[in-house]
């Protein structure tokens, strides 16, 4: 058999209640039209906080029309019932009025790789709400390039010769390949600034893809605020690859990602279970939810919902007891993000009706 596709794609067609989750009506509908398309292996439907989630397996290869359409025929028959219901903010993600040729631009997060499905295909899927793509650096710099979260990178012989990290520039519409760990302080300099610089995908030494994230930043493509480009990210696992559990250890502690109230705030990235997806308080914290599936000839075995599970329960705690501290912070960075990192910025505004009460100092 030939190669497989795992594609997923994301959007927030609609709120409920406000951003905390998506209706059940619109996850039955995004159901039903992936149902009846003769394209697809197999599809798995989800959410995560306001985003629906379309994890779907074909043979049609990456960047494919047809499987572009069909996402964003879903996104626009769920976004009907959520004009019908008045979800918040019915079709916010879709800013085209039209599909042109490829989901990309138009509003909706996508992650998809190719490959030849190996004899036991183990893969993840990470989605996650109130933050940005940049969120993954942090966690993909752990999985693939430190020792001190995948020991597999000291003892597997098949993980020691590190991996290739495909670093984008959001800002200039660049990228670039460090290899690791030769370049590991290179690295570094740039992902640490997840805001502009984000890891799109990681390989083999041999070129093989590891792992692939979504990397839209949808407040600037759409020229104003529309919401937080929450990013997905794919990452295929063992047998050279980090083994699932080195795949989640980096979620084990919380780390601070922008996002949160009104996509301008600092806070921690909570791992939880799907049942848990639904941010509440200050419109947060962050969620990140992980679904493992086992791919049968691109047939999606599972999900394994990796964070219902106890061993993050102590993650939960520590994310909440941040949340906290973050949260007394109030309006005050760095809870509240820079200037320029702001989604909703009033500054102008203020600036223009103080203009005149600034004087030489
Ligand atoms: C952040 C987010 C929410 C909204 C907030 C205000 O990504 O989606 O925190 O920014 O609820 O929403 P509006 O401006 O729609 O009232
Ligand atoms: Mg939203
Ligand atoms: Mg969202």
């Amino acid at each position: 058999m030939g190669k497989i596709t795992v594609t997923v794609i994301k959007a927030d067609v609609g709120g409920f209640v406000g951003h905390s989750s998506v209706h059940e009506e619109l996850l039955a509908t995004a159901r039903e039209q992936l149902a009846k398309s003769p394209l697809l292996v197999d599809f798995h439907v989800t959410h995560v906080g306001d985003d629906i989630n379309l994890i779907m397996t074909h043979r049609q290869g990456v960047d494919s029309e047809e499987i572009h359409k069909l996402a964003w025929d879903t996104f626009v028959a769920c976004t009907e019932v959520a004009k019908k219901l008045k979800l918040y903010g019915a079709g916010q993600d879709l800013l085209a009025d039209a599909f042109s040729g490829n989901v990309k631009g138009l509003g909706p997060g996508i992650a998809e790789m190719e490959f030849f499905e190996r004899i036991s295909e183990p893969i993840i899927v990470f989605a996650a709400d109130k933050t940005e793509p940049g969120a993954w650096n942090l966690p993909l710099y752990k999985m693939f390039a430190d020792p001190f979260n995948t020991i597999g990178l000291i003892i597997d012989p098949k993980m020691h010769e590190g991996f290739k990290f495909e670093v984008l520039d959001l800002l200039e519409n660049k990228k670039i390949i460090f290899n690791t760990p030769e370049d590991l302080y290179d690295l570094l300099v740039f992902i640490g600034a997840p805001g502009r610089y984000c890891v799109k995908s990681v390989y083999t030494k041999a070129g093989e893809i590891a792992a692939t994230s979504s990397t839209q930043r949808l407040n600037l493509m759409a020229g104003r605020y529309i919401g937080k480009d929450d990013p997905v990210l794919i990452v295929r696992c063992q047998s050279g690859l980090p083994a699932v559990g080195e795949a989640l250890e980096p979620f084990a502690r919380p780390h601070l990602v922008s996002g949160w109230m009104r996509g301008s705030h600092s806070g921690p990235l909570m791992p939880v279970s799907v049942a848990d997806a639904t941010p509440s308080r200050f419109d947060g914290p962050p969620r990140v939810i992980a679904l493992g599936f086992q791919l049968a000839d691109g047939k999606l075995i599972g999900p394994q919902d990796f964070f219902a599970d106890k061993a993050y329960d102590k993650a939960r705690e520590i994310a909440l007891t941040i949340a906290d501290y973050m949260r007394s912070l109030g309006p005050f960075e760095p809870h509240r993000l820079h200037l320029e990192e702001m989604e909703y910025t009033t500054l102008p505004l203020v600036l223009e009706k103080l203009k005149d009460r600034f004087v030489k100092a």
